[in-house]
């Protein structure tokens, strides 16, 4: 008789560490089972920077899971993100043994394997994602099986993390005794649980402005593209804030979470806030408009920054389905207003979709990076991926489309 399947995901952001496990019914109905959620430490713009820090949270926040789940973690896919993150495309080329033969499943997944580039001793491969294909020389072909063909080209996404930043963080989960299946790009987990399939197909960008960065990835022909990293996120709008008011940090997050607004022209205008008292100073009243400017102009300077990445991507314009914000700090109000103004396109802002059962704090923006991150952990089956400077991983063309399958049953 089939078994239920448990699956967990472990985001390590720079503001929380939040542990995810799911109970997966052999019917493909999906059960979330045990959460944790805690506050984050030794992490700075999405890596860790001090390993035992991190270490304690990521405890913490397994414990409180497992605590839920009566049970230990048997395993778990993890996100990674940072500047440390790099991504170019290449291209792997085949010729099936006999025209006469359709190309089989089997051909595909070796041709994916031909297009795995080599990569220096410091960098570790992370992801590399089919794009499309070229069939005898009819570009843009989705899917090749069963076609009868005599050459048969690849292009992949391939992304790239340093290898010490991979093995500190494969290090810093598994010594907590939690094994690691996988590390997942946290904006791909992010657009597992964000987008829809016709945003992807018709091209668009997704960002994910969490507390310590922005992580942006663009989709084209409904796969992932391109994927860059800016280093900057809520931690600094607040820190602009603190500076501004002249009132430490955990004062002005407070206020940057209850009175914040990126484009504060309606009745908020005319809003006054009173400030908490600080080292004796008497509490005085300001303007909403004031508090909001300095979030303003650093969400305005992130949109122009997103912009220059999408120039260095070699995209002149947006895709037509625009930006889609996910991430903490897109739950900033006014944000999609300023977005259109700035960038002229399309824009959402989005919470997690594709899971029923989410509790009203997990149906967030802040939430979709570790939601997708189970996503993308039930379409891949839990499949383990070796990490070994540059060796092959074991996910192959075959299971994918099975996989698929089961994640489309499951949603
Ligand atoms: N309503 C709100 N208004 C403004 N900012 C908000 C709001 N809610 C959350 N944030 C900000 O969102 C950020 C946290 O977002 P998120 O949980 O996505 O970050 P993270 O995943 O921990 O960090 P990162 O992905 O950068 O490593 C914090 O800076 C927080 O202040
Ligand atoms: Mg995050």
């Amino acid at each position: 008789m089939a078994k239920d399947i448990f699956y967990t995901a472990l985001d390590i952001g720079t503001s929380k560490v939040c542990t995810i496990v799911a109970q997966v019914g052999p019917e493909g109905d999906l059960k979330i089972v045990g959460t944790g959620l805690v506050p984050s430490q030794g992490m700075a713009k999405g890596r860790i920077v001090n390993v035992s820090e991190a270490q304690e949270a990521i405890r913490a926040s397994v414990n409180e899971a497992q605590h839920y789940l009566g049970s230990r973690i048997p395993w778990a896919y993890v996100s990674i993100s940072g500047a440390h993150i790099s991504c170019f495309n290449t291209t792997g080329i085949m010729h099936p043994a006999t025209e006469e033969s359709p190309v089989s499943i089997e051909d595909i997944d070796q041709l994916i394997q031909t297009s795995y580039p080599e990569v220096a001793e410091d960098k570790e491969v992370l992801h590399v994602i089919p794009v499309n294909y070229v069939v005898d020389g009819y570009l843009g072909v989705r899917n090749p099986v069963g076609l009868h063909a005599g050459r048969v080209q690849v292009e992949s996404h391939v992304v790239l993390g340093e290898r010490d930043v991979v093995s500190e963080t494969l290090h810093a989960v598994e010594d907590c005794g939690v094994p690691v299946r996988s590390l997942v790009l946290s904006s791909l987990a992010s657009s597992e649980s964000t987008l829809t399939e016709d945003e992807r197909e018709i091209g668009v960008v997704l960002a994910d402005i969490g507390a310590g960065a922005t992580d942006l990835a663009i989709f084209k022909d409904g796969s992932l593209w391109y994927n860059a990293s800016i280093p900057v996120g809520g931690n600094q709008l607040t820190r602009d804030l603190s500076v501004a008011l002249g009132m430490p940090y955990y004062f002005a997050e407070d206020l940057k979470d209850k009175w914040g607004h990126a484009s504060p022209n309606g009745d908020e205008a005319g809003e006054e806030v009173l400030l908490p008292s600080f080292q004796g100073q008497p509490r005085r009243l300001i303007r909403r408009t004031a508090l909001c400017k300095p979030l303003i102009d650093r969400l305005q300077e992130t949109l122009g920054l997103i912009m220059v990445k999408i120039q260095q991507a070699g995209l002149h314009r947006f895709p037509p389905g625009g930006i889609v914000l996910t991430g903490g700090t897109a739950e900033i109000p006014g944000l999609q207003q300023m977005a259109k103004q700035i960038l002229g396109c399309p824009v959402r802002v989005a919470s997690p979709l594709g899971i029923r059962g989410l509790s009203h704090e997990q149906n967030k923006p802040s939430f979709s990076t570790v939601i997708g991150l189970l996503l993308w952990s039930i379409k891949n089956h839990g499949e383990k991926k070796v990490y070994n400077n540059g060796e092959r991983s074991s996910w192959g063309h075959k299971t994918f489309f099975q996989r698929i399958k089961k994640a489309v049953q499951v949603k």
